[in-house]
């Protein structure tokens, strides 16, 4: 293997069978590949210690350890400060709608929302919740990174403060989009935004931050990114 600091192509490659047949796969999100690593783990999992959780016999006991060091690894993994900030679910689309219900008694009329909207499951919760409360949506919209190229399309800081006012309370975004495929500098981003949002007044600001497409890529801070809390 190479050096720590370079990225040996053909070794990474080599752990993921999908890639074996030759294949360069351009999809993400729900395409991403995995590593035989990850399917070895699954496999094992499911064979030898697929158990109800916390029950005192011995099978339920390695099954409950292995569980409870996933969320050790998603903790090292997002840099999270601690496993209580972990929570596992069915998919992206249903543990926002679940982050959204818990926040539900929180948010009251007249709050304001803004999200990019660009995929249902990093805005749908938000709409839905705006509306149950009387909050108010509001849209972050890319726009073009290159005057001359209109197929160059970003979300562009300068487009989100003027949406701040002292009534936001959440801002839901993709730190890369599906459909543009852009990186979203999100530290950069976050920090604008709550600076921004301080000095106009804001309270309490809550960031939601949809990674499907870019946490296969790039590593994932919520310390750096400061949307923990
Ligand atoms: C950017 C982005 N967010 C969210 C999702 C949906 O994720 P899930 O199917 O886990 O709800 C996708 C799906 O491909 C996606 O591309």
């Amino acid at each position: 293997m190479a050096a720590p600091h370079i990225l040996d192509v053909d070794f990474a490659r080599s752990q993921f069978p999908a890639l074996k047949a030759g294949f360069i796969f351009a999809d993400n999100a729900g395409g991403s590949q995995v590593t035989q690593s990850a399917i070895d783990l699954i496999v094992d999992y499911l064979t030898n210690t697929n158990a109800q959780l916390g029950a005192d016999y011995s099978v339920s006991a390695v099954s409950t350890k292995r569980v409870e060091s996933a969320a050790e690894e998603a903790r090292t993994l997002f840099n999270a400060e601690s496993n209580s900030e972990i929570a596992f679910g069915p998919s992206s689309t249903s543990n926002l709608e679940n982050l959204a219900r818990g926040l539900e008694p929180d948010i009251q009329p007249g709050d304001e929302f803004i999200v990019t909207g660009e995929h249902e499951a990093n805005c749908g919760a938000w709409k839905k919740l705006a509306a149950r409360r009387g909050a108010v949506v509001k849209y972050w919209h890319s726009t073009p990174t290159h005057p001359n190229n209109p197929y160059s399309f970003s979300l562009k800081v300068e487009d989100l403060l003027p949406l701040i006012t002292a009534k936001t309370r959440i801002v839901a975004f993709t730190a890369t989009s599906n459909l543009l495929g852009s990186v979203v500098p999100v530290q950069e981003i976050t920090r604008a935004l709550r600076a921004d949002a301080a000095a106009k007044g804001a309270k309490k600001v809550e960031v939601s931050i949809d990674c499907v497409a870019y946490a296969p890529h790039r590593r994932m801070d919520v310390k750096a990114w400061d949307i923990v809390g």
